[in-house]
């Protein structure tokens, strides 16, 4: 897909398809009032005729016996204009965008009212449209063996603007491309099943993503490697499963060598059973999402390169799976991390903090100036937050406020809760440095405590995505989130 930003007047400019906001009561103004006066007053004959009423996601289309230079006119409901905010104009782009996509037009221009929705400017309205788009005519690569949906004809895509605004809008549609692309690339990842998707599938993944992108370089270590570095933690989780594990390093370089990098940590179970500790049966096919922490990772720096931002960034995605079997880790047994910090796996089913502290610990080779660790690690942050907000650690201010204004901006959002020593005493073993769980009560904070052990004098944050990372029910397929999150943050470089 090919997104412009144009300033010309919707009065001129032609396209196959005009797509019109229309708010429910009131007069039209803009944009819609000069598209109007254009065809001949058709937008507004269907007004008076009651055809239409303006609420949010309702979508018309005019086809027939139009002056003007649009071959058809979409009207799109934009709801009352005191409700208007950035959900009404999401929901109206993605409703005219799935509109479009089912017909014949191969072009479309957007035009949404310029009255500025508070927190909206000409930037991130460019950009959250372009997002919308591409978010829209995602599709799951799924392996159904029936006739595939031919591909939709629409190719261009222009955003119109006021001409004082043109440059930021294209700011917007270049950075909007990019984290569509990134969010495309996590999806796909996180909807694969886990017998595809594996380690090996990911490490192969990452050395594509590299072929793509000059600025892109991938090491793959394996389990020799893995063990040389002292791993034990990380290797306690794979022992049980017959697929080889893998440490992916991606590294994205935007600027100059000597500017130190932000690590990012991504949590790749490729599938998590829960390992002796199993897990029930209802739902345990989600767990193929468990790397999704590691498919933002992966989207995140696709993000990046396609924008070509100028920062550095190391990706660190130590990737198994977990699984029971005659040699996997059992309840009680003590394990050596790379910090040298014994752990006492009381639950195999609390296994991505243990494959995260070691790669936190490998992420100090590269002096980042901040470390955040990304995974779908625990239930108890889906009970704590649902599928909104995504829990957000650190006990760096700056950096958790950093990150949650980001999150804020890019309506990818992240609320904190704390680290504290006194969740970290519930960590306490009898036989080791800690153990890996502690009760059922503050179960995403003593998760993120007991990361917190592994960070000294790191500027380190922790986002945990369980509940936001992926949808369940008819809608189950991971959302591609936090990627636009990461980027937005990343690309302020705070
Ligand atoms: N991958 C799960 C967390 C999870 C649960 C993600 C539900 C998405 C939805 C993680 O490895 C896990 O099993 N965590 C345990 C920790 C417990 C044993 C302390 C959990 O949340 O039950
Ligand atoms: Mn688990
Ligand atoms: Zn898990």
């Amino acid at each position: 897909m090919q997104f412009y930003a144009t300033g010309a007047s919707a009065a001129r400019q032609r396209s196959a398809c005009a797509i019109v906001g229309i708010h429910e009561r009131a007069e039209m103004t803009g944009p819609a009032r000069e598209l109007d006066r254009a065809s001949g007053g058709a937008i507004s004959r269907l007004l008076r005729r009651g055809d239409f009423s303006g609420k949010a996601g309702e979508v018309l289309p005019i086809m027939g016996n139009l002056r003007g230079p649009a071959e058809r006119v979409l009207l799109v409901g934009l709801g009352t204009k005191k409700a208007y905010g950035r959900k009404a104009y999401r929901r109206a782009i993605s409703a005219a965008t799935h509109w479009i996509a089912k017909g014949g037009a191969g072009n479309a221009v957007l035009y949404l009212p310029a009255e500025p929705i508070p927190g909206l400017d000409a930037y991130y309205a460019a950009r959250f449209a372009t997002e919308v788009v591409a978010t829209t005519l995602y599709r799951i690569p799924d392996l159904k063996s029936g006739k595939k949906p031919p591909r939709p004809k629409l190719a261009k895509f222009g955003i119109g603007v006021r001409s004082a605004d043109l440059a930021d809008a294209r700011r917007g549609i270049r950075d909007g491309r990019g984290i569509g692309a990134g969010m495309a690339l996590t999806r796909d990842l996180a909807n694969l099943p886990a017998n595809v998707c594996t380690p090996s599938y990911l490490a192969g993944a990452a050395r594509r993503l590299a072929k793509e992108h000059r600025k892109i370089r991938v090491r793959v270590l394996d389990e020799r490697a893995i063990r040389r570095l002292r791993m034990g933690s990380f290797l306690s989780v794979t022992r049980g499963s017959d697929e080889p594990p893998k440490l992916i390093v991606l590294e994205y370089r935007g600027t100059r060598r000597s500017a130190a990098p932000v690590a990012l940590v991504g949590k790749g179970i490729t599938f998590d059973t829960g390992g002796i500790s199993l897990k029930q049966p209802p739902a345990m096919d989600e767990m193929k999402f468990d790397m999704s922490g590691a498919a933002s990772v992966f989207g995140a720096i696709k993000a990046l390169a396609t924008i070509g931002a100028g920062v550095n960034v190391v990706g660190i995605i130590p990737t198994c799976e977990n699984m029971p079997s005659g040699r996997a880790t059992k309840p009680g047994d003590i394990v050596t991390s790379m910090s040298g910090k014994t752990i006492e796996v009381l639950n195999t089913d609390a296994e991505g903090r243990l494959v995260l502290c070691d790669g936190i610990s490998f992420a100090r080779r590269f002096k980042p100036r901040a470390v955040v660790d990304i995974a779908t690690l625990t239930g108890a942050c889906v009970i704590a937050l649902g599928g909104y907000y995504c829990g957000l650690f650190s006990p760096d201010d700056k950096l958790a406020a950093s990150l949650a204004a980001a999150g804020d901006r890019s309506d990818d959002r992240a609320w904190r809760l704390p680290v504290a020593d006194e969740y970290t005493e519930l960590l306490k073993s009898n036989f080791a440095d800690l153990a890996n769980v502690s009760g059922r009560e503050a179960g995403a904070i003593t998760a993120a405590c007991f990361l917190w052990k592994f960070t000294e004098g790191l500027r380190w944050a922790h986002l945990d995505i369980a509940g936001t990372a992926y949808l369940t029910g008819s809608q189950k397929g991971s959302t591609g989130r936090p990627v636009p999150l990461l980027v937005d943050w990343l690309l302020r470089g705070d």
